[in-house]
């Protein structure tokens, strides 16, 4: 019974496996399950967007239509994608003939699904819609929130899962696709996305956007602002309004040679060009990777070059990320630790082992702090590199686990076969992996492959998985020093012991060494001894937002109110989380504070990204 059934149906069994297996080697290999998408890439995967906008400022609004191009398999009945908020008018052919659809039920992170039904040869559907005033990804300024207070503007942060709240897309890291964009915005502003841009505005308000170069989704990015561009190098520019455009002009003059120095490392820059946009202070990030055009936060306008290393970062995203892309957020900690490493390499060559060493330093002291707030606070499971995030918003995973532990293993690395060895393999995996996605168990495989049986050492798997599947840091961890830093030590002990502020030796002090100062400050300082340091040093006062921001931690830890007025200016103007959140968290340790973090809040809220204000609000009980 069971062969003769077999052999009915061997033609038609023999017949399909061909087709399917021509399909599959369209459709690429099977995708890694992301459970933070409901795209079914194994059926139909997007492999090109069109994207046709009008922006309203107005009603802060998109109306767009998203075409999008596909690759089916044989037994394609459905194109899955990922929506939030989205109201979704239509969806057509090219030839404007109506498909069904269907949106799923609404889940707090994810959104909802929204499935097409198509036939295998169904190569492109259009979907017309219109955004939500409040997507998560898209931030709409009034004029007063940005730096010259005359026009609006309007910037996207999509990683990790927030694209699908202004584009109907396949919203998964291991998705990549190409995209054209034609944007209309009001006529007085400039619009740039992460793909070719313009450099000057154009007449009627109407841009177009080329973006050759296949990325996943949460690399997709729109600016529209009152913004001017300044070329730095040959290949290298910075846009930002016309009141910021010299002091970013002047602050990212190393471009580059950062350049020149991360394709000296691990080979050549593979997006034509890199320019950089300085956004309004609202940014809720350092600075974000996106292709051709990094997105940057003001507060790293320093005037002193002193906190470049987050573009040597974003710069290192190009490599680490945007060539080589974790497939899940669950492996997030291969493209932040690696960029990290990268990074660090970067500020290595450009300014010297010793500054790129005080960098090291810095990190791991927070890495340290937060891995014993994790671990007592019960969630030492969130000290793995690789996580487990089903079931939570991946932005849970954007600790210092990814990238300062992600960091400290790839130098542990280093250390144990010899930079050499360990260049060649990062420059090979960068090359061989560029454009694909990588699993931490794929890199696992390719570390002892290449970096190890090819250099006939052994592997010593049981370490490599105590970093990776591992809480906290193994103990041969590699150990950060700074001689610099040692010499900052002894200034603050001799502080303590009773030498006036004025009289310590802190000449050429960089930034960083005020910073490493200014964090070892113990709690018990008296507010006297707090406000010795400040007039001998200005720290409330201090144009650099690291070592602002740390003095105004350690001003509500030692309840030091002459910095209070600035504090409250701080977090009112400025949207940058990393340094809200540690602010907010020492407010409310006491009940006083509670009731001033309300009050700020209260007037800061409305100039927060969603980003920021969705973590503030759950730290506030909002
Ligand atoms: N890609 C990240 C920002 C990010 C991560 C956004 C996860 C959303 C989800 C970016 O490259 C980054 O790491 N920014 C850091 C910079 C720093 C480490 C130099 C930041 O914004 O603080
Ligand atoms: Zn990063």
């Amino acid at each position: 019974m069971k062969a003769k059934y077999i052999l009915t149906l061997l033609p038609f069994v023999w017949a399909c496996t061909n087709t399917t297996q021509k399909m599959k080697d369209e459709l690429g290999p099977k995708m890694a399950v992301d459970v933070h998408s409901y795209a079914l890439p194994n059926e139909s995967k997007v492999k090109h967007l069109d994207w046709d906008a009008n922006l309203d400022f107005e009603t802060k609004t998109l109306r767009a239509t998203a075409t999008l191009f596909l690759t089916n398999s044989a037994a394609a009945t459905k194109l899955v994608l990922d929506t939030k908020a989205l109201n979704i008018e239509s969806v057509t052919s090219a030839s404007g003939e109506s498909f069904n659809f269907a949106l799923g039920e609404e889940d707090d992170d994810l959104g909802r699904s929204l499935t097409i039904d198509i036939t295998p040869e169904v190569e492109s559907v259009s979907i017309q819609y219109t955004t939500s005033p409040t997507a998560e990804a898209v931030q709409w300024l009034d004029s007063v929130q940005t730096a010259d207070k005359k026009a609006p503007f309007l910037f996207t942060q999509s990683q990790a899962i927030l694209a699908r709240s202004w584009v109907p897309i396949q919203d998964s890291p291991g998705i990549r696709f190409t995209y054209n964009a034609k944007v209309k915005v009001p006529s007085n502003l400039m619009a740039l996305m992460s793909a070719e841009n313009p450099t000057e505005k154009s007449k009627d308000g109407v841009y177009f956007f080329k973006m050759e170069q296949p990325i996943p989704a949460y690399l997709l990015a729109l600016s529209v602002g009152d913004l001017e561009f300044r070329k730095i190098g040959e290949r290298a520019g910075v846009y930002a309004e016309p009141s910021v455009i010299e002091a970013a002009a002047f602050e990212f003059e190393d471009l580059e040679a950062m350049i020149s120095a991360a394709e000296g490392l691990y080979g050549p820059y593979q997006w034509d060009r890199y320019d950089l946009i300085v956004l309004p202070p609202s940014f809720p990030f350092g600075g974000m990777e996106n292709p051709r055009l990094t997105f940057a936060t003001p507060t790293i306008l320093a005037g002193d070059k002193s906190l470049v290393s987050l573009v040597a970062h974003e710069l290192a995203h190009s490599w680490s990320g945007n060539l080589v892309t974790n497939a899940t957020w669950d492996d997030f900690w291969l493209n932040e630790g690696f960029t990290v490493y990268f990074e660090q390499r970067i500020m290595e060559e450009v300014y010297g082992r010793d500054y790129s060493e005080m960098l090291a330093t810095l990190s791991n002291q927070g890495l340290k702090q937060e891995i014993a707030e994790m671990t007592e606070g019960g969630n030492a499971v969130d000290t793995h590199l690789k996580l487990a995030l089903a079931g939570r918003n991946p932005d849970d995973g954007m600790t210092s686990i990814a990238y300062d532990k992600g960091y400290l293993f790839l130098r542990s690395q280093e250390e144990l076969v010899g930079r050499e060895k360990f260049d060649v393999f990062l420059k090979d995996y960068f090359t061989s992996n560029a454009f694909k996605v990588m699993t931490t168990e794929e890199f696992i495989l390719q570390l002892e492959d290449k970096l190890y049986r090819a250099n006939e050492i052994d592997m010593d798997r049981d370490n490599v998985e105590a970093w990776i599947y591992g809480p906290g840091l193994p103990a041969d961890a590699p150990q950060p020093s700074s001689d610099k830093f040692d010499l900052v030590a002894q200034q603050m002990i001799a502080f303590i012991d009773g030498t006036s502020a004025a009289e310590l030796t802190t000449d050429n002090w960089s930034s960083h060494e005020w910073l490493h100062f200014v964090r070892a400050i113990s709690s018990d300082l008296s507010v006297d001894k707090m406000a010795e340091l400040d007039k001998a040093f200005g720290f409330t006062k201090s144009g650099n937002s690291e070592v602002l921001a740390a003095w105004l931690e350690q001003s509500i830890t030692h309840q030091y109110t002459p910095a209070y007025a600035r504090l409250e200016e701080f977090l009112i103007n400025t949207g940058r989380r990393k340094f809200l959140m540690p602010l907010y968290k020492a407010l409310i340790l006491t009940d006083e504070g509670k009731e001033m973090a309300k009050a700020i809040y209260a007037k800061a809220r409305p100039n927060y990204h969603f980003v920021s204000y969705d973590s503030i609000d759950e730290l506030l009980g909002k």
